[in-house]
């Protein structure tokens, strides 16, 4: 299968959250301290996954571009795509099939932040599996918002629909999907939906069809934060400085993340932080070079 790859799809119109969106990219915005981008990333990267594909509007590729470059800095390979209007998820496979050059790969949505125990652990056994596709379903109080899924006792996926009306569960499906290397053809099959999107369930339908959908929970225990509307992106924030500052530790630092897994070494990690005089987030690099 060779090394997994991922995607980032970071594209969209943000309008809920105009007018912050009328300048920047939603997926640019701040959650506290960093931009929204980073939660996303670091989520791939703690899968153990150094190849990345960017895919933002073109209008607002230059911004990510000087944020994250080719990704040298954190020892990744991050490719950039384009996605002009926002025709759907599953677009992003289309868009990136070059990059994923017959690989397994994982998608997760610019917006989407995790956070919990274990869960570095639960990514790198799903991004261990060769085969088949893994979502991840979280209890939610407004499962109609998103794409839901109906588990049996044993956790095995009974149906899996895109904000239904009468939701038969409260298990969202969240914005983090893992695989097979059929993926790609699987999304080439897929027709726009009634809202003219080329859905991200339909591909998973696909796979549930032919047995190969794995649904693992995200329980009580681990965070799936909404930053859809104004509430619920300073909610997102607030979690992340409250945790935060309770543990001394960061919520999704890519540098910190690359020097753990090797990908940078010391010198790197001590390089970056000294390029961030009086500036808190490089002085957290340094402070971590004297913890491992
Ligand atoms: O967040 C998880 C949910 O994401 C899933 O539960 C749903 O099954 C899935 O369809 C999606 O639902 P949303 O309606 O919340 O997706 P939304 O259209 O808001 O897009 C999610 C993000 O992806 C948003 O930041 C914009 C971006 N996007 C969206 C589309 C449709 C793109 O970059 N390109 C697109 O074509």
């Amino acid at each position: 299968m060779g090394n997994r790859r991922g995607i980032i799809l970071a594209g969209g119109t943000g309008s809920r959250l105009y007018p912050l969106t009328a300048g920047v990219s939603k997926q640019l915005m701040p959650v506290y301290d960093k931009p929204m981008i980073y939660y996303p990333l670091s989520t791939l990267m703690l899968a153990g996954i150094r190849e990345v594909l960017v895919i933002t509007t073109p209008e607002q590729q230059e911004g990510f571009m000087r944020l994250l470059g080719d990704g040298s800095r954190l020892g990744m390979e991050i490719q950039w795509g384009v996605q002009p209007r926002p025709e759907g998820l599953a677009q992003a496979f289309l868009i990136g099939e070059r990059f994923i050059d017959g690989s397994c790969c994982a998608l997760i949505l610019g917006d989407n932040i995790f956070y919990g125990a274990q869960l570095r652990h639960r990514l790198r056994a799903t991004s261990e599996r060769p085969t088949g596709a893994t979502v991840f379903a979280y209890p939610v109080s407004n499962p109609g918002d998103y794409g839901v899924v109906e588990l049996d006792e044993q956790g095995n996926a009974l149906g899996i629909e895109e904000k239904p009306a009468n939701p038969r569960s409260e298990l969202a499906v969240t914005g983090l999907y893992f695989y097979d290397t059929d993926v790609v053809e699987i999304a080439r099959s897929v027709r726009p939906s009634d809202r003219g999107e080329l859905e991200i369930t339909s591909v998973n339908e696909a796979y549930l069809e032919a047995g190969k959908l794995t649904v693992e929970m995200l329980g009580r225990g681990s965070a799936w934060l909404d930053t859809g509307s104004f509430e619920t992106l300073q909610q997102a924030g607030s979690f992340v400085q409250a945790i935060q500052q309770r543990q001394g530790l960061a919520i999704a630092c890519p540098e910190e993340i690359a020097w753990r897994q090797g990908w940078i070494s010391a010198e790197d990690l001590a390089r970056i932080g000294g390029e961030l005089p009086d500036n808190s987030y490089g002085e957290y690099l340094l402070r971590l070079l004297g913890s491992k």
